[in-house]
């Protein structure tokens, strides 16, 4: 398949009429509850499962895109220019050569208050809010559907970064991918929390693209997928019966299985340090207690735990540095 070919069957036709121009977006990140990990195509990032996640409203990323009377594109990171030696640089500009018009060059600014590269799903909300800021710098006024399938070309967990709440990646079946996209599952939980256990905000050793390659090779990756497939089942029947035992539980055993996974390959993956498995500790005392409280880990140390609101002050007496969000009661900012 040829990417720019592909998204040229998706954009309009481009017409530059104004140089001036620019287009901005704010797009928020999203946690897995069912992990996206391993493609079938690594060039179109698609995935072997189904994946599903929960948007983070207030964490997120604003791109700011402005076309730049210069040889190369200028890629800037929370006010700090990125080096174009560093592998993220490339990332952009192969990215935004999908949809360059001629040889136009551009400037991207992303603010965001996440930590980048720290497992707190960076990327997800940096390729989704590029995505946006695209469509309002060309007016394509493209649906979600089709943004989403652009965004996941940036970075796979991106796609689902266009939708509020509940939010599943269907793997789709075609070699091009056009019904590999995300959707939102239409129901609210009010009371569900996300609390973010900030161990570090140093960068991770390895990358999830890497990580996922080695991941994929390893003999215990069809089993891997095989629970992922049952999982992301009993994930959405819980939230369609407001079963918090049972999502819960699954999430954390798909986590658990995830690192396990990582933990068997070859060469190994760890991405958890001393004070990651002191924090799985303390989830493990509270459910001890009788508080319903789990865990999901991503590509980083840091550790996301989920409960309900009732629970929350014995949650936080627990995990003093612990920041509390309720995804379904806080509201996407619109970028204005
Ligand atoms: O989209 P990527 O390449 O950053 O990979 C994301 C991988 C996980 O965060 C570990 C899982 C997921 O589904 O988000």
């Amino acid at each position: 398949v040829n990417i720019k070919e592909l998204v040229n069957t998706i954009i309009p036709s481009t017409d530059i009429t104004d140089i001036e121009a620019c287009g901005a977006a704010y797009a928020p990140t999203n946690i897995a509850l069912c992990k996206y990990w391993g493609k079938r195509n690594k060039d179109l990032n698609l995935p072997t499962v189904s994946s599903l996640s929960i948007t983070l409203p207030t964490k997120g990323a604003i791109t700011r895109l402005a076309y730049r009377d210069a040889k190369d594109d200028l890629v800037i990171v929370n006010g700090n220019v990125v080096p174009k030696t560093a592998e993220f640089y490339t990332r952009v500009v192969t990215f935004l050569d999908l949809f360059r018009p001629k040889n136009l060059c551009f400037a991207v600014k992303t603010n965001s208050n996440v930590p980048i590269s720290a497992g707190l799903a960076s990327s997800a909300c940096g390729f989704a809010a590029m995505v946006l800021a695209l469509n309002d710098l060309f007016s394509w006024q493209l649906p979600l559907k089709q943004l989403s399938i652009l965004a996941r070309l940036g970075s796979g967990s991106a796609c689902r970064s266009l939708y509020p709440g509940f939010v599943i990646w269907n793997k789709g079946l075609l070699a091009n991918g056009l019904d590999s996209f995300a959707k939102k599952v239409d129901i609210d939980w009010p009371e569900l929390c996300i609390g973010i256990v900030l161990l570090t905000t140093e960068k991770k050793n390895i990358s999830s693209r890497k990580a996922m390659q080695i991941s994929v090779n390893s003999p215990g990756y069809p089993k891997w997928i095989q629970n992922s497939e049952r999982d992301i089942e009993v994930m959405l029947q819980a939230i369609f019966d407001k079963d918090f035992l049972s999502l819960g539980l699954q999430v954390e055993n798909n986590s658990k299985a995830l690192h396990a996974l990582m933990l068997s390959s070859e060469p190994s993956i760890q991405y958890s340090n001393s004070a990651t498995e002191h924090a799985k500790g303390l989830v493990a005392d509270l459910r001890a207690e009788g508080i319903d409280v789990f865990f999901t880990q991503d590509a980083g140390a840091n550790l996301k735990l989920l409960f309900l609101q009732q629970d929350a002050a014995k949650v936080r007496a627990k995990f003093t540095h612990l920041e509390i969000l309720q995804p379904f009661t806080e509201q996407i900012q619109e970028y204005v």
